[in-house]
């Protein structure tokens, strides 16, 4: 790790300060670190590179420089089972950003909180929390999104900006995505879930389209019709039953 400073040139939304690294195990990590120290809602943690940066369900996220990689640490008064609506949220936010970045470029969300753009991941979301099953201690959420460099995924073909014909500048992507972060954060504190459910959707890909699920060993097949109030996926299956899925991967 590699002794941080307050930060680059982007400008943050008010109640937000920055801690800036060149290089970590993962930004997520270290703010996992200052939220257990103590840290307040709204510290941006970034690095340049992260050598061991996470995905979800146990993947590695690869993370060159030229990519922007930036954990914000939260303090919601929610309780713990609510926290993933956030990341409804910030795929909007992060795919609003995306639009403003590289114009002509349609950002949709791939459930649960995926970023695509002509098809491609662009960016990830990883949640993570501690707290008991009453109280929310502390939220991260990291988000990664590809600006200049385009690492192949494992699961889903990927895109950056700079491959969009987008700005590449890191500094202007975090400005982007703080600011569009700022008000779907906002809004879930103060009008709930249904508002970024609704924005979700509105982007959602392959919405009425037939998806394929993994979870763990099992797999699921049927039309994506919606998603239910806490945010799972609803699938209908062959036999016109519906069927509620709260964890899992989409594969196709
Ligand atoms: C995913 O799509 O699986 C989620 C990827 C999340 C990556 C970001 S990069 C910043 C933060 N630090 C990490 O180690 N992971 C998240």
């Amino acid at each position: 790790m590699t002794t941080p400073t307050n930060g680059g040139t982007a400008a943050l939304p008010a109640g937000y300060r920055r801690i800036a690294f060149d290089r970590v195990a993962s930004t997520n990590d270290e703010a996992r670190r200052f939220a257990e120290a103590g840290a307040g809602e709204g510290l941006v943690v970034t690095a340049a590179i992260q050598t061991a940066g996470r995905g979800r369900r146990g993947r590695t996220w690869v993370s060159p420089h030229g990519n922007l990689y930036a954990s914000f640490v939260l303090r919601p008064p929610v309780k713990p089972a609510q926290a993933g609506e956030l990341g409804f949220g910030i795929a909007v936010a992060v795919a609003e950003a995306i639009e403003q970045l590289a114009k002509g470029a349609l950002a949709r969300c791939k459930w649960p909180n995926d970023v695509l753009a002509g098809g491609k991941k662009i960016a990830g979301i990883l949640l993570e929390s501690r707290g008991t099953p009453e109280t929310l201690d502390w939220l991260v959420a990291g988000i990664g999104l590809n600006v200049a460099e385009t690492p192949e995924k494992a699961n889903w073909p990927a895109t950056s900006l700079a491959a969009l014909g987008g700005d590449p500048s890191v500094e202007r992507a975090l400005e982007m995505v703080a600011g569009r972060f700022d008000h779907w954060y906002r809004l879930w504190l103060g009008a709930g879930f249904a508002p970024l459910r609704e924005a979700w959707l509105a982007r959602a890909h392959a919405l009425g389209e037939t998806l394929r699920i993994k979870r763990n060993g099992d797999e699921r097949e049927g039309k994506f019709v919606g998603l239910d109030p806490s945010g799972a996926l609803v699938l209908q299956l062959a036999d016109s039953r519906r069927e509620t899925i709260s964890y899992g991967e989409v594969v196709e």
